[in-house]
């Protein structure tokens, strides 16, 4: 079976083809761990628990993040490193960028306070706490393309799992936190949760955040972008209640280009 593999050496990437000897139902790092032990111990990779617990073995296999010891290797499969984390050596990425970005979000307890946790409680935070941070999400998510500060889905996720514990006495900076480059900055396209292997909804976690943004206070900054287009552009809306017939619309049946 022979596979591709995105390989970084001294800062230099490129693809390799190899061989990998396996049968059918072997996974990708069963394929990986072939290679290193029979053809090219310099092959770098990492893996931990081998059972989709640790997260550490998060590769792209045909561009979609998987966990290589949870994912069924194929004839033909391109393996590469996980985007928008620096590679450090072939399937390697930097893992103090993960801690960085938990820091730049404060998604972490800011302030204990003494608490009975009922069962109601600790499904509020159960399916966030489950994260392994494989970093999956971060990876597939379009808006680091374009901006490399925005949180990205694990960190808000994060966020909300202390924003609803009954144990953080100070949710209200967690909120503060994550609207610079943070929950407005999401498109909802749902990538993140389509990769998610231990099945939380990042997706949703923002929505969620979002609304308690609101009640907290803020608002989401295109709507003010907006507001501000309108007043620059006459779009046909009388504000005092009505449709202004002279701001675009003619009332004999056409569009009035001369109001623009
Ligand atoms: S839903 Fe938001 S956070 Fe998730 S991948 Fe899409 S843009 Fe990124
Ligand atoms: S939310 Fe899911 S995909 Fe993202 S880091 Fe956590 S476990 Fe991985
Ligand atoms: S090696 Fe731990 S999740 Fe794959």
């Amino acid at each position: 079976m022979i596979i591709k593999i995105n390989r970084t050496n001294n800062g230099k990437s490129f693809i390799e083809e190899l061989e990998t000897q396996l049968e059918n139902k072997k996974t990708v790092l069963e394929g990986l761990q072939f290679i290193k032990e029979k053809k090219d111990s310099t092959l770098t990779f990492r893996c931990g628990c081998e059972s989709g617990v640790c997260g550490s073995c998060a590769v792209k296999v045909n561009g979609v993040e998987r966990l290589a010891c949870k994912t069924k290797l194929n004839e033909g499969d391109f393996i590469e490193p996980l985007s928008y984390t620096a590679v450090l050596r072939d399937l390697v990425v930097d893992l103090e960028h993960e801690q960085k970005v938990l820091n730049k979000s404060h998604s972490f307890l800011h302030q204990y306070q003494e608490s009975e946790i009922t069962n109601e409680d600790e499904k509020k935070i159960d399916r966030q706490s489950n994260c392994i941070l494989c970093q999956s999400c971060y990876s597939s998510c379009p808006v680091l393309e374009v901006n490399k500060d925005f949180l990205g889905p694990y960190a808000l996720t994060r966020a909300l799992r202390y924003v609803n514990d009954k144990r953080e006495g100070d949710e209200k900076s967690i909120i503060n936190n994550i609207q610079l480059n943070g929950v407005w900055d999401c498109t909802l396209c749902g990538n993140c949760t389509l990769v998610c292997p231990q099945f939380i909804d990042p997706k949703s976690d923002i929505m969620n955040l979002r609304m308690k943004s609101v009640q907290a206070g803020y608002e989401d900054p295109t709507l003010q972008n907006f507001a501000t287009i309108g007043n620059e552009f006459d779009t046909g809306f009388d504000p005092t209640g009505g449709f202004n017939p002279s701001g675009g619309f003619d009332p004999s049946g056409g569009f009035n280009p001369n109001s623009f």
